[in-house]
């Protein structure tokens, strides 16, 4: 492997604001937690630092919304986190969190350390403030009017209407969120972190020194680094994060991406209050930091620029970034609730932990955005792991069974396509280990596999279940390593599917073995005493997949009539003209579909005046049958309109709902027909 005593991975600290959902798994901590299970199998000195970011301003959003604390949210949502990471088994050595003391401290004396060494410019700026609320006003606490598409309700970092990223200074008519008052400029003094000063040893570093870095986080370094790097602020007006230890700097936080990265070195002194320097200030460890696409500039770039300031800390080895995972075709949205939840994932899928680690692991975004299906994890599931890993281990295990009571027979001697096949095992642990050392965990899951797919075709061309009859001393040899070649696929595949792994070693009554024993072909003894087999994967029906696209049907519907927004009123009228409208109450006699038509339909309606044909667009929501009888509002003196043939007479009122669909207004109570509505 490589020259490093000891790694410290650490991963995206999730904010503590919404729960985890399948993107940030597929993203960050499923492709973490392989590597690092790779490593410990491996007997090298890895610690694994998790833990939640609960400062900066969505967390102070979300508790004024609710009319709790910043701490109250982040309680919440820390705690429901770190139990469904747990449960999930991503294998942290500690999953902490930046409201914690020692980050607190951490956090304050590394910016006291910067500041006393002369790191930082100091500037002062104008910036909005609510004089009502007394407080300096951060971009999202400023609505107004999106100067791009004139939406009202824009924010004062973006309008979220047509997308255009802002300056709270760019919104025409702009009011603070807090009070509603129009705010004023007001000086205002930060420090700044002069990244420019940085661009040379940054270029230096990782255009130079790093292009073995993925293509997507290396691309956009260079894209940053080409454009040229701006001091920026690390200090923020608001009242919730670590308060700025400088003297008169009261109502002042650091930034919340200057204190969130400094939070994986607080987890590690929490860990390891005395050796956390062996990892990071020692440059045989190996610092490896897993984070998605939108987090690169932060850990390659401004945080690097920090520990290169402060002087005593290693920089990142690697930072492998994944693109963004969609869920059914449509980006991931906590506000939207569009997303699988972690949480619910584990309540709805007992047991299944390994099915969500595969399908994601499988289609990971690793090099491009990629999509989430329901279908596709149910066909991972019924036709690789059950199919497969599940097909393969079952037989091996039910024959040896059946033909020697569980015990794992004798080798009588082996033919060269036996050789061949054992053989095997090492060259597909020698492909695994490369994607893993490579961060390439999808090729790595799919190469862990082909020892399934070779055991599966070993069986088939042995067919020991016909040679049982006539050659024991064959079926012997085959079973024998048939039941190696699963004992194998339980360690390879432990980084993966760690859950089938310990089903399978319990299957077997193997102990946990070093990953260095991959390839032996002696794993388990002759003469040894097996468990009881039973199905490491099971079928994933039509009904659990229909259960979960359903709730995501619902989602989209209350989504779409919650960002419904009522069209601007039309100009007035007198009364005069509304009067020249006769609207009346009439009742639906008869109703059919106009042929050759989706939309329309031909109604009977009795007017109260006369019984007359009226078409409308109605179709696609209701049936003929349902019809008659009904009573609906008519303007009457509508002029007459060919459509389709038919002579029209009149138009029946319909109300459009938030997502298209029509439906007639109808009187509150059944009144006679030919009553005027005014
Ligand atoms: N909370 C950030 C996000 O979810 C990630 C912070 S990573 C850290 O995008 F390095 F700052 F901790
Ligand atoms: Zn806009």
């Amino acid at each position: 492997m490589s020259e490093f005593k000891r790694y410290l991975v650490t991963t995206a600290l999730p904010y503590a604001n919404g729960p985890v959902h399948i993107g940030h798994l597929a993203g960050v901590y499923i492709p973490a937690d392989i590597y690092v299970r790779y490593l410990r199998l491996r007997g090298r000195d890895a610690v694994f630092i998790g833990g939640s970011d609960e400062h900066g301003v969505p967390i102070t959003i979300k508790a004024r919304q609710e009319g709790i604390s910043p701490q109250d949210v982040v309680d919440r949502y820390h705690a429901l986190i770190r139990d469904s990471f747990e449960r999930f088994g991503i294998s942290f050595d500690i999953y902490s969190r930046t409201t914690s003391k020692i980050h607190h401290q951490t956090a304050s004396e590394f910016f006291r350390k910067l500041y006393d060494d002369g790191k930082f410019v100091e500037k002062e700026t104008e910036q909005y403030y609510d004089g009502e609320a007394r407080q300096f006003l951060a971009d999202r606490y400023i609505t107004g009017t999106c100067p791009h598409c004139g939406n009202e309700r824009a924010y004062g970092d973006q309008c979220e209407q047509c997308g255009t990223s802002l300056n709270a200074t760019d919104l025409i008519n702009p009011r603070s969120a807090l009070s509603g008052s129009a705010p004023v400029m007001k000086p205002t003094r930060h420090w700044y972190l002069p990244l420019n000063r940085y661009e040379p040893f940054l270029k230096e570093w990782i255009l130079e020194g790093h292009k073995e870095w993925k293509a997507n986080v290396y691309g956009q370094c260079k894209s940053w680094l080409d454009l040229g790097l701006q001091p920026r602020a690390v200090t923020r007006d608001l009242d919730w994060g670590v308060p700025v230890p400088v003297e008169g700097a009261g109502g002042k936080v650091l930034y919340v991406w200057f204190d969130a990265p400094i939070g994986y070195i607080s987890n590690t002194r929490e860990l390891l209050p005395d050796t956390w320097q062996d990892y990071w200030k020692s440059e045989d460890c190996k610092m490896v930091h897993f984070i998605g696409k939108d987090n690169i500039v932060f850990h390659c770039i401004i945080f690097p620029a920090m520990l290169r300031a402060e002087g005593s800390f290693i920089l990142p080895e690697n930072v492998p970034a994944n693109e963004f995972l969609n869920l059914e075709n449509d980006k991931i949205s906590t506000s939207h609730n569009w997303a699988v939840w972690l949480h619910e994932y584990l309540d709805d899928f007992p047991d299944k932990e390994d099915v969500l680690r595969y399908a994601l692991t499988a289609n990971a975004p690793e090099t491009k955005d990629n999509n989430f299906t329901w279908k596709d994890f149910q066909d991972r599931n019924n036709n690789e792991l059950v199919a497969i890993y599940g097909n393969f281990v079952n037989r091996a295990l039910v024959l040896t069974q059946k033909y020697f009571g569980g015990v794992v027979p004798e080798v009588a001697e082996l033919t060269d396509y036996d050789r061949e096949t054992l053989a095997g095992i090492a060259a597909i642990r020698a492909s695994v280990e490369s994607s893993l050392e490579n961060f390439r965990f999808r090729e790595g899951l799919k190469e862990a596999m082909t020892l399934a797919r070779l055991g599966n075709k070993y069986l088939a061309d042995t067919e020991p279940w016909k040679l049982i009859k006539t050659d024991e001393a064959r079926v012997k040899t085959i079973l024998n390593i048939a039941l190696q070649l699963a004992a194998n696929m339980a360690l390879l595949s432990e980084p993966f599917l760690p859950f089938s792994s310990a089903r399978l070693r319990e299957m077997l009554l193997m102990p946990q073995t070093a990953w260095d024993c991959i390839g032996n072909s002696d794993l388990l003894a002759a003469g040894r005493q097996l468990g009881e087999p039973f199905l490491l994967f099971e079928k994933i029906e039509d009904k659990a997949i229909e259960t979960q696209l359903k709730r995501l049907a619902d989602t989209k519907v209350a989504n779409e009539k919650n960002s419904y927004r009522a069209a601007a009123a039309k100009p007035d009228i007198s009364y005069d003209g509304f009067s020249t409208m006769d609207i009346r109450v009439g009742t639906i006699l008869e109703a059919s579909r106009v042929p050759k038509t989706d939309k329309l339909m031909k109604l009977l309606v009795d007017t109260g005046i006369d019984k007359r044909t009226i078409v409308s667009g109605i179709a696609a929501y209701f049936t003929p049958e349902e019809l008659p009888g009904k009573q609906v509002c008519v303007l009457v003196n509508l002029a007459p309109r060919r459509l389709k043939g038919i002579d029209s007479q009149g138009m029946i009122l319909l109300a459009e709902d938030a997502d298209g669909k029509l439906i007639f207004v109808t009187p509150e109570k059944a009144v006679t027909s030919g009553v005027a509505v005014r």
